[in-house]
Order: C-alpha cells, then structure tokens, then sequence
C-alpha cells in the first residue's frame, strides 16, 4: 500500500478533541523510525512492546526516537497469559522509574495484547496519560487499535478489568504483517471476516474468494475493517448499543478462550465462537440457512488451516465464563446475533443484544463439538 489511507474516529461536537486519526501506509513504522513523520508534542515517548516485538522494531524504534526526543522502552513477555494485572503493575513501574510524568506519551507497539495492556495502563498512570497505536498484527490492524477499549484479563474471565481510553493517533503499517508467523495472520482474518458478516456483504465475499490467507492479504482488507470500525466507534463510543456488534462470535469465543486459560489464540476462539453464534441466530429463526451455510464454510476452513487441536469444549464451564460477558444483564447471557450477512439482527425495540437461554446455548456448543469432529 504506498498512498497513504487516513481514516478519521469522530467523536461529538464537545469532544472533538479526542477524535484521531488512523494512517494506514507501508513503511510508515520506518518514516516514526527515521524521524520523517510528525509526533505530538510530548515530555517524552515510552515505548511499551512485548519481548518478540521489541527484537524485530523495538529497539529500532527506540534508536530512532531517542535522537530527536526523550524516549524510554519497557518490554514484557510475550502472550495472552501475560496481559493480567500484574504486568501492567510492572509497566506502570518502569513507567515511573523512567520519570514518566502526565506529558509523556506511551506508544503502544505490538499486537492486540500490548495494545490493550498499554492503553490501559496510560488510562490510568497517574490518572491518565496520552497514548498512540502501532498495531503489528494484522488482528490488531484491522480491529483491537481502533476505538479505546483498553483492559486486562482475569482467572474470571476475559477482559474484566477495564477502561474507554482513546489512543491520540493509529499508525498501521502494513509490512510489519512480513514478519508475522503465518498462524498470527488466521487471527486477524477471523476479525476481518466478523467485520464484514456485521456490516459489508460484499467484503464477505471477497474474502470467502481467496485461496490463501498470508501476509500478502490485499491491502484493502485492512483499510474496509479500519473504515467499518472507525465508523461503528464513533458512532457508539462507550456502547450503548450499536458498537456491541462488534462482539458478534465474542460470548462464546471468549469463554472458550477463558476455559482454555487463555492458551488458544483470540481470533481463533472469535471463529469458533462465530460457529456457534450462527448456530444460535438459525436456530432462533433469525439467519436464513443459506447465509449460515456460506458462514460455517468459511470459518470452517479458517478452522482446519489453523491446525490447533479440538479444544475441550465443557458446556457448564463455557456457560460460567459466559455470564461474567459485559453484556450479560440479569443473569441472562446476550449476544449480538447476524440477520444475514452483512446486517446483524435488532430486537423489536431496536437491542442489539439478543437474549439467549442456557438450552439454546448448550445446543451452540453440542453443535460445534459435531461440526469440529468431523473435520
Ligand atoms: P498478540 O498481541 O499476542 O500477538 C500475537 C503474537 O504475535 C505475539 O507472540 C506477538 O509477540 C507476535 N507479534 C506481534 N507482532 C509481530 C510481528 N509484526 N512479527 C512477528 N511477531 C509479532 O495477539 P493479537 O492476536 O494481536 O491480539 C489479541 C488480543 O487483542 C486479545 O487479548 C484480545 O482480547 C484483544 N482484542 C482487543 C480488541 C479491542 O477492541 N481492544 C479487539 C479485538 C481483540
Ligand atoms: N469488540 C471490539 C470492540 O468493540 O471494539
């Protein structure tokens, strides 16, 4: 991608000041490196990235930052199971031994999990400071850098500790995605393929079209779920209603993910988690078989290149994790369910969350442990 794509996240008139922008362009980590590129003005920048991270950019980014600013980096180790209370603990203490005041600006480098665990420290170090996004996986690139969810995970569940807190600018580039084993791109194709079942038909198909899934995945993929999500967000920041269709595949995909203890990959749960959600809306009377078949064959395959083993699939165990889902109300579990693709089902009084019982639920999960045995 050599133009440069800038995609706006608007907020309402007396917030205008938390509205950004996301620059989408190849080399453009290499332009923050060289210095070419405008930063804001800040006391200084701190670098928070994992371990894997740091090695490949890192250090570069570093190098580049440091002789034309004050910058720091703190690093942690790499993976899901680390994006808990305790590492932020620790960043926020690198932080403050690398004199970071209120004017320092993080800068988030690395995929979803440093983008969340990055954000939510700047959220709340010393009540708040500044931070950007340079997402480095095409899951992170097409989805988590966008729209200021920030937050870590528990023993309980995912995500259960938390903040709104939006990043002051996204640099996505797309050649970073060279260096990402092939599996970490599967990821971020299940949250391309959950943006166009909730909102663009046409993006659906396209991508249901292509033989391979690798770091050549055209670029317009990216810049379509950026431009899907920037309008979602700011549309319905702190989601109210709207934004929580981004969650399609998400209750049952994180419970997986937290049963699992968080050794099976998101956006690999988030497919198995569309399975099942798919089921839910046919059995509802709520997707026409046709779209669930044309879903199932897509996220089947999604599945099967992915290679990881069945996972235990405990019905009364998924079922716990799925009542501590931030959209669980009254002790019933809601999901966010497709009407067909590329439109997402509302409730007479205009809910994206849809109810669901336990029986129907426990059907999702009896339905994907068949469908996955047999291949
Ligand atoms: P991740 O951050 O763990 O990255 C996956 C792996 O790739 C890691 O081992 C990482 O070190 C490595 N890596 C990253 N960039 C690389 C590169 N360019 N080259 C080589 N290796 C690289 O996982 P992820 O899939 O990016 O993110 C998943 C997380 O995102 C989950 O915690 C999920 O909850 C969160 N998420 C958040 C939102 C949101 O709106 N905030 C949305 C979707 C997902
Ligand atoms: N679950 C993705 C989002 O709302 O940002």
């Amino acid at each position: 991608l050599t133009r440069r794509v800038r995609i706006r996240v608007t907020f309402s008139s007396d917030d205008r000041n938390r509205s950004y922008e996301i620059l989408i362009r190849d080399r453009i980590l290499d332009e923050l490196i060289e210095g070419t590129l405008p930063l804001p003005n800040a006391n200084s920048f701190i670098i928070v990235t994992d371990a894997n991270v740091n090695k490949l950019y890192g250090s570069k980014l570093l190098k580049g930052l440091s002789g034309v600013t004050k910058a720091g980096l703190v690093s942690f180790p790499a993976g899901e199971a680390n994006k808990n209370i305790e590492t932020a603990w620790k960043v926020a203490s690198e932080l403050s031994r690398l004199g970071a005041d209120r004017r320092s600006v993080v800068i988030a480098l690395g995929g979803g999990v440093v983008g969340d665990l990055a954000g939510f420290v700047a959220s709340i170090y010393k009540r708040g400071v500044d931070y950007l996004q340079i997402p480095t996986t095409l899951l992170a690139q097409v989805d988590s850098s966008i729209g200021g969810k920030t937050g870590v995970d528990a023993p309980w569940g995912k995500n259960q500790l938390g903040t709104f807190h939006q990043p002051k600018g996204v640099f996505i580039d797309p050649r970073t995605l060279l260096t990402l084993p092939p599996h970490e791109i599967l990821n971020g194709v299940a949250e391309i393929a959950k943006c166009a079942i909730v909102a663009d038909r046409e993006m659906f198909s396209q991508l249901s079209k292509l033989t391979k899934f690798d770091s050549d995945i055209p670029r317009k993929f990216i810049v379509r779920a950026c431009r899907i999500k920037a309008r979602i967000v700011s549309e319905d920041e702190k989601e109210t209603n709207l934004r929580v269709v981004l969650n399609y595949g998400h209750t049952v995909g994180h419970a997986i993910e937290s049963s699992s203890n968080f050794r099976l990959r998101h956006g690999m749960c988030v497919t198995l988690g569309m399975m099942a959600e798919s089921w839910i809306a046919l059995t509802m009377n709520l997707l026409q078989r046709t779209d669930f078949e044309k879903q199932f064959e897509l996220l089947r395959r999604l599945y099967r290149y992915s290679s990881v083993n069945l996972p235990i699939l405990n019905k009364e165990t998924l079922f716990k994790f799925a009542l501590t889902d931030k959209k669980t109300d009254s002790l019933t579990v809601r999901m966010s369910l497709p009407r067909e693709i590329g439109k997402m089902y509302t409730t007479a009084d205009g809910n994206y969350r849809v109810p669901v019982s336990k029986e129907i639920f426990d059907g999702s999960i009896d339905y994907l442990r068949k469908a996955l045995s047999n291949g």
